[in-house]
């Protein structure tokens, strides 16, 4: 089965159960600078799941375009790519777990729709806890379902793994959203396929606790359902929605893989002549099936061996196929590379891409090459690509140019090297963006005398104290002229993180902080909000603020990945690279109700009772969309 196939079968499959097709939203979420990309199909609907009546009705159904860079190290592998196609069905306060899981099980299941062997599949749901019963509803309805094509599906005990069908899991395995710090979340259930011991299992490091949920391969996640039943508070309580919604969400290139028995993605009929393509163009030969299974797997097997060289090969031309489709799809939604959010994660895509080109010696010209190929695959499906050919091509090659550039700038300062040292390598990679593994190519070619772990060391050193120093600079720059450390700036920074929860609470979650300058004397907070704030409204958020200070919340520091604090619901500017620890400030704990997080270089005060009492002195025009708030602390 092909993509066309898949999309329409599904698509028509829920349109026979009463949904609406909607069109996939762009990459590009609208009005939320939290996320930056696009990266489930329930995004666009955040506003339905939560009551507001949407113009299609109760049903609908998408294949949705998402971005998840997420795991980008892993691309390459059998299952990690940087962008895939979501199919999904909503209920907006219809249908719940019955239907739901029903349709499922017959789409999947059915000879007129994908006719998967019912004994190849698994599935899991949620255990319960405190916030949330165990889901025995969906366990019963999963058992019918079993039972009419004659399986008993059996309940995990902690033992039966092999015989078992239904997995109940606690809530880091079985519970989805919110998107961001409050919003629609609820228990779901996930849909397995056994691909059986022959893949991964001798090797499975749980050995024979391995279930679906583990990552050695053996167990392919393709649908989730997620019974969207509760609102996360802002004090991080679970209360009932006004309405049971579902969101569900099937990975198009992993059931493709699934249903044509690839063991990877990359044979998919979305990224195959892609990859073929990078081959074709390459002037080193590589052969056609071998599949990479980890970064590590390669690099720990001596180099050499003609084999592995071939499977690093391989692994290349599937980073280049993953990271150009990327691209081309977030600049036929409006994003053009530079060095800051989105356009900054688009520069990594391209110029990762570019040097695992250049590692397979592929022609010039090869990104015009790919790209003709990616709009043959996508372009009767998003129209858009073809209109913006143009652009693509524009911006791919205006960067490969400027990459070109700083690597032939790089090369020059590297050739004045007399020696090497770990700082020296820094600025040269920070200066001109030269690539570390790069820089290692390069002196490994003069000849150039080093000890290559005491040089990564020392790297990562004057790295790691270079993202100490500019996650500062950032902080203070996004804080606004938080220029000195002295005890009212601290205290007002503060503040200003209670002011955006309290202004979110009161008028809802479009409110983000658009900027803010605090003095000594007051806090000058930017908001994005349509209207002027009545004075019922500035009363409210003052008297939240004020409680916030009289509860004595914690504040603590987290550091984290970026993708952890995301996960996490923290509210914050992402000017952050991969791989790159954040810190997230965390105001309350569990004793006392978590009341905000934020991304934020800080610094903070260790308790909001310090604050005294909170007061909006003015509440005024900033610009378009954007009010401003002047505060004091008394
Ligand atoms: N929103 C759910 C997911 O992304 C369906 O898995």
């Amino acid at each position: 089965m092909n993509s066309r196939e898949l999309r329409e079968r599904y698509i028509n499959f829920f349109i026979s159960k009463g949904h609406k097709r909607i069109p996939s939203a762009s990459v590009v979420p609208e009005n939320d600078p939290t996320v930056l990309f696009t990266t489930a199909g329930m995004h666009p609907l955040v506003p339905y799941l939560l009551g507001e009546k949407h113009p299609e009705g109760a049903r609908l159904t998408s294949v949705q375009k998402c971005v998840r860079t997420g795991d980008i190290e892993d691309v390459g592998d059998s299952t990690h790519n940087t962008f895939f196609e979501m199919l999904g069905n909503w209920s907006l306060g219809d249908y719940f777990k019955d239907e739901s899981i029903r349709w499922s099980f017959e789409f999947l299941t059915d000879e007129k729709y994908l006719g998967i062997d019912p004994k190849r599949l698994k599935v899991t749901v949620f255990e319960g806890d405190e916030d949330a019963p165990k889901d025995e509803e969906s366990i019963k309805i999963w058992q019918e379902c079993f039972a009419s094509v004659g399986i008993e599906a059996k309940v995990w005990d902690g033992k039966n793994n092999e015989e078992a069908k239904i997995f109940p899991l606690p809530k880091d395995d079985n519970w989805w959203g919110p998107a961001g710090i409050t919003g629609p979340c609820g228990p779901d259930t996930e849909i397995f396929i056994d691909l059986g011991k022959s893949t991964n299992y001798d090797t499975c490091p749980n050995g024979s606790d391995c279930k679906p949920g583990c990552h050695c391969g053996r167990y392919v996640e393709i649908w989730n359902n997620v019974f969207m039943q509760y609102n996360k508070n802002a004090e991080g309580g679970f209360e009932p929605l006004s309405q049971q919604n579902v969101d569900t969400g099937m990975g198009l290139e992993r059931t493709l893989a699934m249903l044509n028995g690839f063991d990877n993605i990359y044979e998919s009929d979305v990224l195959k002549p892609i990859v073929d393509k990078v081959k074709e163009l390459s002037n080193t030969p590589l052969t056609p099936t071998l599949s990479p299974k980890s970064e590590g797997e390669i690099q720990n097997t001596a180099k050499g061996d003609g084999e592995l060289q071939d499977a690093e090969k391989n692994k290349a031309a599937r980073i280049v196929a993953d990271h150009i489709r990327t691209s081309v799809f977030m600049i036929s939604d409006g994003v053009v590379p530079s060095n800051l959010d989105r356009g900054y994660i688009l520069r990594r895509l391209i110029r990762r891409a570019i040097r695992s080109a250049r590692n397979l010696q592929t022609q010039e010209k090869f990104l015009i090459e790919l790209v003709d190929v990616i709009l043959g695959i996508y372009g009767e499906e998003y129209p858009a690509l073809i209109e913006n050919k143009t652009k693509i091509i524009d911006e791919l090659e205006k960067e490969e140019e400027k990459f070109g550039k700083t690597l032939e700038m790089g090369l020059r300062e590297l050739e004045k090297l007399e020696d090497i040292n770990g700082e020296k390598a820094f600025n040269i990679f920070q200066t001109y963006g030269f690539p570390y593994e790069m820089i290692i190519e390069e002196i490994e070619k003069r000849g150039m005398e080093f000890d290559s772990i005491k040089l990564k060391d020392e790297f990562d050193e004057s790295f790691h104290n270079h993202q100490d120093l500019s996650r500062t600079a950032s902080a203070g720059k996004f804080k606004g002229g938080l220029a000195d450390n002295s005890e009212e700036t601290t205290r007002l920074h503060t503040a200003a993180h209670l002011l955006l929860q309290a202004l979110r609470l009161v008028l809802g979650d479009h409110v983000f902080q658009k900027g803010s300058n605090i003095t000594a004397e007051r806090l000058r907070f930017d908001f994005s909000h349509p209207e002027k704030m009545t004075d019922e409204e500035k009363k409210k958020v003052e008297a939240i603020v004020n409680e916030q200070i009289k509860k004595a919340l914690p504040v603590r520091c987290e550091e984290m990945g970026l993708e952890d604090a995301k996960r996490l619901g923290a509210m914050g500017v992402f000017e952050s690279k991969y791989g790159e620890k954040v810190k997230v400030y965390v105001m309350g704990d569990d004793e006392k109700g978590v009341f905000s997080k934020e991304i934020c270089g800080g610094p903070h005060v260790e308790n909001t009772s310090e604050l005294g009492r909170f007061r909006i002195a003015k509440e005024e025009s900033s610009s378009a969309g954007v009010r401003r708030i002047k505060a004091v602390l008394e």
